[in-house]
């Protein structure tokens, strides 16, 4: 299993990630066949649908730290970030509607304490478009720690408080406590944006364990409305399904909107 873990880790593409991630993977396929060469293959396409098919291009993070650090003023810093954004497919795509998408699923919220944002990709970097107050702290994990190294940097020079922290959302059930670095309070708002079909193609059992294991006060969980290929045709009826059955029998308001990429659920305890 070591071995296949290592080759897979061997490959640039993969090289970034959190090994507990590979090595969960590799166990499973090792499993299925005697043939290293053969499990090696699966993990790879499984972290391909997983992962590695969301970033447009190689990531050259040091270029991009340099790129936000120069930026002169709140103007070029925005338009730097957009240009990040983009790098990204699934930041790619809120683009079009980034103005208006955190102005409609925080109206109504008491401002927050603190934001948890699970499976972050680069969405840390639409802070400036979040309006949070400046004491809001924002907690962001990735399984990639390049991308958590990152933005570690990019919160240091926000000036917004909080961590960056790399997680393995499929670890064996995270309860918040674990999900959260050991030195910081329970999280008001939870962020699953567009991470349960990521994680459920890896763990097909992970949506409830998950939902049920965050103690924020609200969940923001959304889906995408188009496939990465950009075809869109029932993602939104499967999506709104499945999410009715991941809230069944719980105590959630559950509020739905509709973005022309994004499906967005938020989900309220303890009013209904
Ligand atoms: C579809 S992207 C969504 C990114 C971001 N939430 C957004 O909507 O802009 C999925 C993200 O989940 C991360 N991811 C995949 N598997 C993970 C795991 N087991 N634990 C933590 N993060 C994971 C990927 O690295 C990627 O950044």
């Amino acid at each position: 299993m070591a071995e296949i873990v290592e080759l897979v880790m061997a490959s640039p593409k993969y090289a970034r990630l959190d090994p507990s991630l590979v090595a969960a993977l590799a166990a499973q396929e090792a499993a299925k066949t005697r043939r290293s060469k053969e499990a090696v293959k699966q993990v790879k396409n499984r972290l391909h649908q997983s992962v590695a098919a969301y970033w447009q291009g190689a990531a050259d993070f040091a270029r991009w730290q340099e790129l936000l650090q120069t930026t002169a003023d709140e103007g070029s810093r925005r338009a730097a970030l957009r240009a990040l954004l983009g790098a990204h497919h699934s930041t790619r795509e809120r683009l079009p509607f980034l103005d208006t998408f955190y102005q409609t699923l925080f109206a109504g919220l008491p401002p927050p304490s603190s934001v948890l944002d699970l499976g972050c990709g680069l969405n840390p970097l639409a802070l400036p478009w979040m309006g949070l107050p400046a004491t809001t702290r924002y907690y962001a994990c990735d399984v990639d720690h390049g991308q958590v190294e990152f933005l570690k940097g990019w919160f240091a020079l926000a000036g917004q408080p909080g961590q960056a922290f790399v997680c393995n959302l499929l670890a064996p059930m995270p309860p918040a406590s674990r999900l959260l670095p050991t030195d910081s309070p329970a999280s008001d708002v939870a962020l699953l944006l567009k991470i349960l079909p990521c994680l459920e193609q890896l763990d097909r059992h992970i949506g409830p364990r998950l939902l049920a294991g965050i103690s924020a006060a609200t969940l923001i969980v959304s889906f995408p409305a188009q496939s990465l290929g950009g075809k869109g045709k029932g993602m939104v009826q499967h999506y709104s399904g499945h999410m009715a059955q991941l809230v069944e029998g719980h105590p959630w308001q559950v509020e739905r909107f509709e973005f022309p990429s994004e499906l967005v659920f938020r989900l309220r305890r303890g009013t209904s």
